[in-house]
């Protein structure tokens, strides 16, 4: 349904933009990520999966500093993630987020959503957060409803709009949690021919999603999560015909004949 042919970014497997480096994370009595290695190219797209529980969201978390790492090391650009403080913000605001809910401002409009961390984090005078705000809008499909309250947007038009508020940052890389799982059917579409289209244009993205066509289409490389640990990584093609842990062929059967 959501097969969409597009030519895939060549990486360079060498130009590293988020390095995740023996990184472990408990919740209590809970070992919520358990040594995990990742490193993902500027320009890849990596769709990570795994059953519920697994970690996505702790792994995504962690990326932006959302959540705190028990041990190993995250870096973004070659820089690793600073503890607290002006650098953090900074940091991550290089790591732009797209959740479930949508998480906009209800009492901004659309334009003042996109434009509000423009002018707070990256000191842009109002009248060029505007302009590039609007020009993100457009972008996204969604200009004309610039001077509207989310509420009175639908599901799919608000994503797009959280696409659009991230992406008014600047981010070197964009994480999206299952941005596509609270929407109804008829607007999943709009949404991931936005992430389709910003793939294209380069944008390196971490997606957690169970959007198989997406990860067909749009993804490097899929990373396979279960109980904290990435079990499996391969390309696209390679993990969907043929998983190699009995983890993974479990999963893709589960969510594949349903
Ligand atoms: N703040 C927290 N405090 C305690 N436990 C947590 C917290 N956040 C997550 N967990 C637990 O950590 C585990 C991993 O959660 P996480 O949300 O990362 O999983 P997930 O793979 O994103 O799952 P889903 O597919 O359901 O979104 C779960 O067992 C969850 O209950
Ligand atoms: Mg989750």
């Amino acid at each position: 349904m959501t097969e969409v042919s597009v030519a895939k970014n060549d990486v360079a497997a060498t130009d590293e933009l988020v390095v995740l480096k023996s990184v472990n994370k408990h919740f209590g009595a809970l070992h919520v990520l358990q040594d995990i290695d990742l490193t993902i190219a500027r320009g890849e797209v990596v769709v990570v999966i795994g059953p519920s529980g697994s970690g996505k969201s702790t792994l995504c978390r962690t990326i932006n500093r959302l959540e705190t790492i028990d041990s190993g090391t995250i870096s973004i650009d070659g820089k690793p993630l600073p503890q607290e403080g002006k650098a953090l913000a900074r940091l991550r605001a290089d790591v732009g987020m797209v959740f479930q809910s949508f998480n906009l401002f209800a009492h901004k409009t659309v334009l003042e959503n996109v434009t509000l961390g423009q002018i707070k984090v990256r000191k842009a005078d109002r009248k060029q957060a505007e302009e590039k705000a609007r020009g993100l809008l457009d972008r996204v499909g969604v200009a004309a409803q610039a001077d509207k309250y989310p509420a009175q947007l639908s599901g799919g038009q608000q994503q797009r709009v959280a696409i659009a508020r991230a992406l008014a940052m600047d981010p070197k890389v964009m994480l999206f949690d299952e941005p596509t799982s609270a929407l109804d059917p008829e607007m999943i579409n709009e949404v991931l021919e936005v992430m389709q289209q910003l793939a294209r244009d380069g944008m390196t993205m971490i997606v957690v999603t169970h959007e198989m066509g997406f990860a067909r289409s749009a993804a490097n490389r899929v990373v396979f999560m279960a109980d904290g640990r990435i079990v499996e990584e391969a390309a696209p093609d390679q993990f969907f015909s043929n998983p190699r842990s009995d983890r993974a062929k479990d999963f893709l059967s589960k969510i594949l004949h349903h």
